[in-house]
């Protein structure tokens, strides 16, 4: 009899496309997914970490598949991702029952050996993500990421190019590229960069839409804009990442750019680019922010006009640079920023 299976996923798109591709070699391998944990003979949870509550949420419903274990002995569990890259002892000692664990970096050889030790199908598989990069270098100083998934390091440009092929004879018309700064991509095979592999890509006579996600602000070029200025085929839903709208706050996230900078660059893709809609990430209550430090966030909301974005209260990570500065914003004082946040960020 196949093996059933049941991927559960939290977190980001990396974890989507991670767990896709779990997906894709449990389905080569010849398993078939199934719709709750109790009927599956095999569990993916796929783990995040970058604020304490996505971690609390994963951790919480690996909790629950413990009586599960005990009613089907063949049952094996695998809890993956980025909570488990940096939480690998404390799940060990937390989840005993659990099969094995797998951190974020390295899902993908993970994933592979699945398909290798199994191959029985070739079902051919939709995925309109395409990763181009994984891990970050920024060190943006209260994400977890860096440590989650390592340093960046980028794809072959050729090994790209021929998975968009791939995709592309395969019936795929929209690709998103992924990586966690995808505007920081430098192929290590060439010379391209990001708008190379955007500009060959929207060329391709059978793509029809090119999307990617997600873009830091000090790596989005005058080069990337006015290819995608020029490209019609490419999204003009970019996602932008603010943080926050205070110098100061943003020197202590590490963010290496001002608010000033963040505007005028918003400015510049607008004018260049038909159609832009853009959609940020805000944090609030970093350590030290103050009143008039929040108020320079709501100002740059104002100015910035964004279609919508995600907001969050600041949430200490254990192994960050932040961790190190007092949490010291009392959590009525985030909660009562982020209404406000979110209330102006409805009426614009
Ligand atoms: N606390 C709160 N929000 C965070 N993010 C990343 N790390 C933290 C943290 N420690 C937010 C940032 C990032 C988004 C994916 O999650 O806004 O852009
Ligand atoms: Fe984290 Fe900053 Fe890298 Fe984004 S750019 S993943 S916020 S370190």
């Amino acid at each position: 009899m196949p093996k059933t299976f049941f991927i559960r996923t939290y977190g980001c798109q990396m974890n989507v496309a991670d767990s896709n591709r779990i997906l894709q070699s449990l389905l080569h391998a010849g398993c078939i997914p199934c719709d709750t944990p109790s009927a599956a003979d095999i569990i993916i949870i796929n783990t995040c970490t970058v604020r304490q509550h996505a971690e609390d949420r994963a951790f919480s419903f690996a909790g629950g598949l413990k009586n599960l274990k005990k009613k089907n002995k063949n049952l094996k569990i695998y809890l993956v991702g980025c909570a488990v890259s940096v939480r690998g002892e404390l799940i060990k000692k937390r989840f005993p029952f659990i099969d094995y664990i797998i951190p974020a970096y390295e899902v993908e050889k993970f994933a592979g050996s699945l398909a290798e030790n199994n191959r029985q199908t070739n079902k051919k598989f939709f995925d309109e993500f395409v990763t181009i990069s994984r891990g970050c270098s920024n060190y943006c100083s209260y994400c977890i990421v860096p440590y989650a998934r390592g340093e960046e390091v980028c794809r072959k440009y050729a090994d790209i190019q021929r998975e968009i092929k791939q995709r592309a004879a395969a019936g795929n018309s929209k690709i998103t590229f992924l990586g966690q700064n995808v505007n920081s991509y430098k192929a290590p095979d060439c010379k391209a960069d990001f708008a190379d592999i955007l500009n060959e890509t929207a060329g391709l006579k059978d793509i029809e839409k090119v999307s990617f996600l997600t873009s830091h602000p000090k790596d989005l070029s005058d080069k990337i804009i006015s290819v995608i200025a020029k490209n019609k085929k490419i999204s003009r839903e970019i996602h932008l990442a603010m943080q926050s709208g205070s110098d100061r706050i943003l020197g202590l996230m590490n963010r290496q750019y001002t608010a000033s900078y963040y505007l005028e660059l918003v400015g510049k893709m607008r004018r260049e680019i038909k159609g832009l809609t853009i959609t940020t990430d805000i944090i609030v209550g970093f350590p030290s922010e103050t009143e008039e430090d929040f108020r320079q966030t709501l100002d740059l909301v104002k100015k910035a006009r964004f279609r919508s974005a995600f907001t969050f209260k600041y949430s200490p990570r254990e192994g960050t640079a932040s961790f190190l500065l007092k949490d010291d914003i009392p959590v009525d004082v985030k909660k009562e920023r982020l209404s406000r946040l979110n209330t102006l960020l409805e009426m614009h």
